[in-house]
């Protein structure tokens, strides 16, 4: 049986935006294991830019000054790029971090099952298909397990675990004890439903603006200000539950007596979502969206707000 101390090899499946991403967080966090770690992708050109970026982050983590560069020369040794398959058979692990298609997904644990031991655990990073339907398709899907980190896999603690009808509690708990040794902060979904938790959560504010945005209730900028310096504001001190229960369990019980019914049930995106796209309104990538971008360096921008939300990681730690 597999346990944590048994992972030695870990492949990672994909050099996109998240599979170096998570390489680097097993080889920069997890130094007391020395994983040997094999990125793989079928794209030679994908490989050459992941060694690129990843170049890139390792510089970043060095200024930040927490490790030292001997120890961050060592992460970058442990992390290896292949270009067959067969060069990740001797993995306990395999991580899955390719486009979000469940066809592409399962033809690659059927494949990668043949390679690997039985006994290997066979790990998603999908952010919100069917554990269960990808498992399915292998002979013993009680080694398979999502596996959800969130972007940029370096900077944010939370990890989803997503237990599929078969998955075995050996399993999740072999993933749950990796994921808080290299310093995430993984949460089990205990049933496989469609976009997970996180996700859901986000639709569920998403769908609720978009109503606020089609019915004319408040303008773009103000709905920035009312998530961002009211709810946005506590929660980084504060946990959700305890505000339920700062209120009132009867006061809460009253608000949303009232409030329920009025709020979004759409089963659909808003039209207006369709008009905007047609008009190429398509978000930065296009220059504007709900705001406007076109004169804005967002790579800089980005950069600045990783910054600032490793600050705030910081201080949040002490509200834990
Ligand atoms: N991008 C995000 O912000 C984000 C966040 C959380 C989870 N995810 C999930 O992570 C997964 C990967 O997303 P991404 O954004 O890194 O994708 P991506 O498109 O940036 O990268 C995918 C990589 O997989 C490679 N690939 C395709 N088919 C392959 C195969 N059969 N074998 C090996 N490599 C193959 C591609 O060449 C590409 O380099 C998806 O399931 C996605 O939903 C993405």
């Amino acid at each position: 049986m597999m346990n944590l101390e048994s992972i030695k090899n870990i492949g990672i499946i994909g050099a996109g935006v998240m599979g170096p991403g998570i390489a680097e967080v097993l080889a920069i966090f997890g130094s007391s294991f020395d994983f040997h770690i094999n990125l793989f992708d079928i794209s030679d050109q994908a490989i050459e830019n992941a060694k690129k970026r990843m170049e890139q982050d390792f510089v970043k983590v060095e200024s930040v000054g927490i490790f030292s560069n001997d120890d961050l020369q060592r992460a970058r040794d442990r992390i290896h790029y292949v270009t067959e398959l067969e060069s990740l058979k001797d993995s306990q692990l395999i991580i899955e971090v390719i486009p979000e298609k469940i066809e592409l997904k399962q033809n690659f644990f059927k494949k990668i099952e043949d390679i690997v031991s039985p006994d290997t655990i066979l790990a998603t990073n999908s952010s919100g298909l069917s554990i269960t339907q990808i498992a399915n398709v292998t002979r013993n899907p009680e080694r398979c397990i999502g596996t959800h980190f969130m972007n940029p896999p370096l900077l944010m603690p939370l990890v989803e675990i997503v237990k599929g009808e078969k998955t075995s509690d050996d399993t999740v708990s072999v993933m749950t004890d990796l994921l808080s040794s290299v310093n995430k902060r993984p949460v089990l979904v205990k049933k496989d439903v469609p976009g997970y938790v996180h996700n859901r959560l986000q639709a569920a504010v998403f769908r609720e603006l978009m109503y606020l945005v089609d019915n004319d209730i408040m303008e773009v900028d103000d709905l920035e200000t009312t998530v961002r310096y009211g709810l946005g504001l506590r929660l980084p001190v504060m946990k959700v539950f305890e505000m339920v229960d700062l209120m009132g369990l009867d006061t809460i019980n009253n608000v949303l007596s009232y409030l329920y019914p009025s709020l979004d049930r759409s089963t659909k995106p808003p039209e207006f979502l369709k008009d905007m796209i047609a008009k190429g309104t398509l978000g930065v990538k296009s220059g504007a969206g709900f705001h406007d971008y076109s004169s804005k360096d967002m790579t800089e921008s980005m950069k600045e707000k990783e910054a600032a939300t490793f600050q705030l990681l910081m201080m949040m730690q002490q509200y834990d």
